[in-house]
Parts: structure tokens; sequence; C-alpha cells
């Protein structure tokens, strides 16, 4: 059974939307009879939760049907009340917990996984770049250690070290975490962000010190405290715990950080990351960005719009997938998500920072089963994304956990089933595909959400203050056909091209896992994905009506189309050119093997600007993927090691 004081954190922890984390202190299938852990391995009973195939029902379809409708955006900018500030394509990144590294990412700095690298680098080649967060719960316990078993860069301490009043297992991790994040960014353009340990206020700086020294500013910046509006709750620190406390601990952090000469970016911190019990107002009101201006780099939040904590931890209402299944599936839902942050996104404009969300998903305790692992959840986050960009957010983390949550964008196989090509995609993945397209890597991109109806939500995206591109959804599932609707767009201060291509993501219902696809291309269904994209990129030319001034996009039921006004970027995006597979797999270790004299011969084959299907006439879409595939072009840069056979796949 669970020490009583645990029940009791989680009850007052069960009635706000954190991202509850429980952990045995039991070895893995040791008397894991009780609560499993919501973010490590499986329990041994049953299909982890990141593998479940649980189909829920689609809402019914609409009837009457939604229609035909006529949309008519501002052309210029200039005109568009309400647009949000510029946004960059690297929008979503990723928010990684840190007890499932070794799970997810590799081993250390010379041992990582080829398909996570693979699954990061199709990002990387859309957006330029990803964000990705080493942290989460555990990170307020992590503490550095010269070396670790096995070679390791990051374990979970056992024994009496493990011990601490909520159970969160001490992450011990070693330098060569960072050589490790140094090493894959080296590969794909990986921007790291950590959290200093916030358990006590005697500051271990050592996360501090070691990731500058090492990643430089390929830091991106370090959390001040992970949802320290939870740590009364979670017996983090003694009742009451108040803004002005967080604010008070803050300010001694900043002074430690000031005194030590290892840290010398000092302009470095991430705050408050509240979860939602304190408004963000209540940490403002404390006088926080005034007083900590210049230490502040980023203000961040963290917010899930609900939780599984009652069939995960036993706290909370009990509730049941399909009865939550259609609030992921309408606009209205998503834009009632982001209101409590639209004076905070003012302010910080208000203060020339970034305003991010650190760490959401669609639900904490581990997701809903059906739901985190469906198409819905990939036009959910889709939309979600697009408003938060609406809303000036400039960037959200989505977040992992271990093999027992359900919304994983990607998992990597169980321990014992090892292989490269046996990842299973999470739905959620493609939301983080398709974002840095619709963005552009401008950088001058801008958002505004047309509105329309709650089932089809549509918004226009700007760069260099005019009408790029439209972002048009259909969130109803109609396998009839009588949904499918044809939205007529009429750019109002600007004329329509001769014809427009469209991407279309695709699946034949919102219940489904997978057959999803992305322009033409998938990533495969579970335990057959390597993290590369499958298929033949096909966009879709439409001819435009230059009289009536007009483009008619037609959008099924369910689906999602981004249509391209314009010849210009982002279809023809920087050339990371880099993909990793292998022809090898062991059945012992859920590894792959990167030596690191390799590594460094990556070096100089990238930056080569290359068309991931191009909107110019006469190009023709899905050279792309043929030209990854084609085996000539799989080019052997690693030899054999310890069983292990790495490739790279380059473009010549
Ligand atoms: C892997 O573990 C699962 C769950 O414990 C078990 O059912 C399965 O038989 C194991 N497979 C192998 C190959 O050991
Ligand atoms: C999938 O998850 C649901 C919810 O936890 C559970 O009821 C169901 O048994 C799971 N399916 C399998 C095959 O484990
Ligand atoms: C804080 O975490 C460190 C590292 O895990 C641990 O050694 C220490 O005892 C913890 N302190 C408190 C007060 O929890
Ligand atoms: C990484 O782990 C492997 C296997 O345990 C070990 O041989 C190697 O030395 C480690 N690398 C580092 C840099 O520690
Ligand atoms: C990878 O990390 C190791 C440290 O273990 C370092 O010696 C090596 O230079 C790194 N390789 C690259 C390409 O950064
Ligand atoms: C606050 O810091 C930002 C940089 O993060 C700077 O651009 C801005 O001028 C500062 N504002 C004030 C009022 O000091
Ligand atoms: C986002 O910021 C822009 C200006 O920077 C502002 O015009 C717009 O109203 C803001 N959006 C919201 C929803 O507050
Ligand atoms: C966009 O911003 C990123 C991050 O600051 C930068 O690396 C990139 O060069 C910028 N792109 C353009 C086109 O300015
Ligand atoms: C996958 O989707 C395509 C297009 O939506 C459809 O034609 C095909 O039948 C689907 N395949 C499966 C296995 O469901």
């Amino acid at each position: 059974m669970l020490p009583s004081s645990l029940w009791g954190l989680m009850a007052l922890a069960g009635s706000a939307y954190a991202d509850i984390t429980v952990y045995s202190q039991v070895p893995l299938g040791q008397a894991q009879t009780t609560t499993p852990s919501v973010s490590d391995a499986a329990s041994p009973t049953q299909t982890p939760p990141a593998y479940n195939d649980t189909i829920l029902i689609p809402p019914a379809p609409l009837n009457p049907p939604v229609g035909n409708f006529n949309l008519t955006p501002k052309y210029n900018a200039a005109d568009v009340v309400g647009l949000s500030r510029t946004q960059s394509a690297d929008f979503f990144g990723f928010s990684i917990e840190m007890s499932v590294i070794n799970q997810l990412i590799g081993r250390n700095s010379t041992h990582f996984f080829p398909p996570f690298l693979n699954f990061v680098g199709n990002i990387v080649e859309r957006a330029g770049r990803i964000r990705i967060r080493l942290g989460g719960n555990t990170q307020e316990f992590a503490a550095l250690v010269d070396s670790l078993p096995g070679g390791h860069a990051v374990a979970k301490a056992v024994g009496a070290a493990a011990q601490n009043p909520t159970l969160t297992p001490s992450i011990l991790f070693t330098r060569d975490l960072f050589y490790m994040c140094n090493n894959i960014s080296n590969l794909v353009n990986v921007e790291w962000y950590f959290g200093i340990p916030f358990n006590t206020t005697d500051w271990r700086l050592e996360i501090a010190e070691e990731s500058q020294r090492i990643l430089g500013d390929r830091l991106g910046g370090l959390q001040a405290g992970n949802e320290p509006d939870l740590y009364e709750a979670h017996y983090h620190r003694t009742a009451p715990y108040t803004p002005q406390n967080y604010h008070d601990e803050v300010g001694s952090l900043i002074s430690t950080i000031a005194s030590d000469d290892n840290v010398p970016q000092k302009s470095v911190l991430i705050a408050p990351n509240l979860q939602g019990t304190w408004t963000p107002e209540q940490v403002w009101d404390t006088n926080f960005i005034q007083d900590f201006n210049n230490s502040i780099k980023i203000l961040a939040v963290e917010h899930y719009p609900n939780n599984n904590c009652y069939f995960t931890v036993g706290v909370g209402q009990p509730q049941y997938p399909q009865d939550v299944f259609s609030t992921f599936l309408t606009h209205t839902a998503v834009v009632g998500l982001v209101q409590p942050y639209i004076n905070s996104a003012t302010i910080a404009q208000q203060y020339g920072k970034p305003f991010m969300m650190f760490e959401t998903n669609t639900a904490s305790c581990g997701g809903f089963a059906g739901v985190s692992n469906s198409f819905a959840a990939t036009l959910w986050a889709l939309d979600y994304g697009l408003q938060m960009a609406y809303t000036n957010f400039t960037g959200a983390l989505l977040h992992f956990g271990g093999q027992n949550v359900f919304y994983n964008a990607f998992t990597p196989p169980p321990t014992n089933q090892s292989s490269f090509n046996q990842w299973t995609p999470g739905t959620i993945y493609y939301a983080a595909l398709v974002i840095p397209e619709a963005l552009g890597t401008s950088n001058t991109s801008q958002v505004m959400d047309l509105g329309g109806n709650e089932f089809t939500p549509q918004y226009s995206i700007y760069e260099n203050g005019v009408l790029v591109r439209m972002a048009l959804f259909n969130y109803i599932s109609d396998p009839s056909g009588a949904n499918n609707y044809v939205a007529t767009i009429t750019p109002d201060g600007g004329q329509v091209p001769a014809q427009v291509r469209v991407k279309y993501l695709l699946s034949d219902s919102v219940a489904t896992k997978n057959n999803i696809t992305w322009a033409g291309q998938t990533l495969g269904t579970k335990f057959q994905a390597d993290g590369r994209l499958k298929g033949t990129m096909s966009t879709v030319t439409i001819n435009c009506d230059q009289t009536a001034n007009s483009c008619s996009i037609p959008v099924p039921a369910p689906g999602f189309a981004l249509v391209f006004f314009t010849d210009s970027p982002p279809l023809e995006m920087e050339d990371s050119a880099i993909t990793f597979a292998t022809t090898a797999y062991t059945k012992t270790v859920n590894t792959a093997f990167l030596d690191p004299s390799l590594l460094a011969t990556s070096n100089g084959m990238s930056g080569k600007t290359r068309k991931l299907g191009s909107t110019s006439k006469g190009s023709s879409s899905g050279s792309l993927s043929s030209r990854l595939y084609a085996p000539g072009l799989v080019v052997l840069v690693a030899g054999v090691a310890g069983g292990w056979l790495v490739r790279r796949a380059i473009r010549c």
C-alpha cells in the first residue's frame, strides 16, 4: 500500500490538473500491486498505455451537415485587428521527464537512439530548430554525481538516497548528460532547457554550471521551479506557501547565481511555471517581473486541459474516455484553454519576453485511452497550437512520460522487445510536424483566428505583412462524406494566384490511431516506426477563379488543410539532410550505438537547401522521400560496434 502521506498529497493535488507522477520505490516487477507509476515503465500485468489500442466511438456527424462557407480574410496584416505577435516555426517543442531519458533519448553521450533523432529531425527539417526541455517533477530532486553504473548519464537513485517527501525519485545525472545533449545538437538542431532543483533553497547550481559550460548557447534557459503552486500540496514546502514566498525564493536563487562565476549567463531563468492553482496574476502582483526582469529570460506556465488521475492514482472524479472524447473535438474548448493566459501574454510583450506553455498535453496523469492517442488528439493539438500562437504564446512543449502514459508523441519499444524500427508513433506528433509548415521559417509569421463554426475552425497566417497561408479544420467524423465542406476563400484587399497548393492531414476517423497521413506521408503504426516518414509526399494543386478572386478548398470530415497562397517558403526548407536508420537490432538492450568519432563526420554534410515538396511550378512533389529511401543513398557511415549497425541516410 501507499504510505498515508502519499494519499494525502494526491488528494490535495488531485483537485487540480497537475501532471502528478507517482513512483513506485520498488524495483519494477516486484510487489507492484498498488499504484502504477505514471511516468516510468509499465505495470507488468497489462499492455502499457503507450501501446494501448482502445478505439472510441466518434461523436455523431452534424445533421444537418456543416455545409460550405465563404471566408474573406484580410490580405494585408495591417488591416487585421487582433493579429498575433510574430512567431517562429519552432513553436512546438517537447518536454521530457528526466526519468525517461534512458528509454527515450539514450544512455550517454556515445549511445543514443537513431529513432529519437529521426522523430526530432523531421521537425527540425521543417522548423530549423526544436526546443526540448528535460525536466518535469523529477527535476526538483536531481543531483549531479561523478559517474553512474553502466556508463549511464541519468539514473534513478535507489535505497536511502531515493527517499524524499513525495516519493519522486531522486534523479542522479552525470556531466555526460550535457555532452549527450550537445552531441545530439551536433546532429539535429536542438535547443535544450533544464530546471534548477527546487526541492530546497540550498541551491544546487550544478545543472546551471555544467549546462552553461558544456552547452553554451544551445542552452535555452533554466526553469526556476516546476509548478511552485503545488509545492504546498506536494509537501515540498510547509504551509502556507504563497506567491510572495516563491518570489522571495527566486530572489534568493538569483543572488546565488549572481555570485557564482561558473554560471556566466545570468539572464537565463524561466518562471513562474505555474500549473494553475495560483493565477499568473498572483505572481505578477508580487512585482515579480519588475524585480527580476534582468534575470528572467522566458515567462512560462504549464497546463493540461483535463486529468486522468482517478484511474491512475486514485484521486479526483472518474472520467471515462468516451465521455471526454468530444471535448477534444471542439474549437470552443481550445479557445477556453488559453483565456486564463491572455493577460499574461500581453504583460510578457510589455516586458519584451517570450511567453511559453512549458508543459502540456491532452490530460495529466497519463492522458486518456483512445483519446490522447487518436486522430482527434492530432487535430486538437494543432488547433491548440495555432490558438496559442494567435493568443501570443511564443511556444509550447508537448510532454512525454514513459510507457505508462497514453499521450507520448512517440514511444520506444518495451525494453524486452527492442529494435530500431519498433517504435510507436503518437498521434500528437503529427501536430508538431504540421505547425512549422503552417508558421513558416521567416520569424515574421502572425496568426489570426477567423472564428467560424466550433467544428470547423480556421486561421489565417501572415508573413512579412501579407496573407500566405490558411489553416482549415474539420473536426467531424462522417464516413458518408455529408460533412465534407468546401471553403471558398477570397482575400480581402488581395488577388488570388492562378492556383494554390494544399497539404492535407488526414485519417479515416477522429478515433483512429493509425493511418494518419500528412501530405501523403505517415510514420507507420505501433511497433513499426523508426521515426522516418514513409510514403510519397503529395501536395494537391487547386485552381483558383481569378475573375471571382476566390479559391475553393475542400476539407474532408475529418481532416485539416493547409493552403499555401505563395510560392515562397516555408515549403523550401533548410536541409538537415540526415536520417538515421539501421538494419540491425538486439534482443538484449534497447539502444542504438553511435560512435562519437563518427558523429563528427556528420558536420559538413548538411546545409544544402532541398525541397520538401515545392510550390514552384514544374517541381515534383514526392522527390524527397524517394531520395531518402533510395537504397543507393543510404550511406553507411558507422561501423558495427557492440553488435549495432548504424546507417545514416544522406543526400548526395
Ligand atoms: C516482454 O514483457 C511482456 C510483459 O512483461 C511479456 O508479456 C512478454 O512475454 C515479454 N517478451 C519477451 C520477448 O520476453
Ligand atoms: C487500454 O486502456 C484502458 C484504460 O486504461 C483499459 O481499460 C484497457 O484494458 C486497456 N487495454 C489493454 C489491451 O490493455
Ligand atoms: C533535495 O534533493 C537532493 C538530491 O536528490 C537530496 O539529497 C536532498 O536530501 C533533498 N532535500 C530535501 C530537503 O528534500
Ligand atoms: C556509454 O555507455 C557505454 C556502455 O555502457 C560505455 O561503454 C561508454 O563508455 C559510455 N560512454 C560514456 C561517454 O560514458
Ligand atoms: C560527444 O561526447 C563526447 C564526450 O563523451 C565528446 O568527447 C565528443 O567530442 C562528443 N562528440 C561530438 C561530435 O560532439
Ligand atoms: C526587461 O528585460 C528585457 C529583456 O528580457 C528587456 O528587453 C526590457 O527592456 C526589460 N524591461 C525593463 C522594463 O527593464
Ligand atoms: C497579441 O498581441 C498583439 C500585439 O502584439 C495584439 O494586437 C493582440 O491583440 C494580442 N492578442 C491577444 C489575444 O491578446
Ligand atoms: C529565426 O529565429 C531563429 C532563432 O532565433 C534564428 O536561428 C533564425 O536564423 C531566424 N530565421 C530568420 C530567417 O531570421
Ligand atoms: C488509410 O486511409 C486511406 C485514406 O484515408 C484509405 O484509403 C485506406 O483504406 C486506409 N487504410 C486502412 C488500413 O484503414
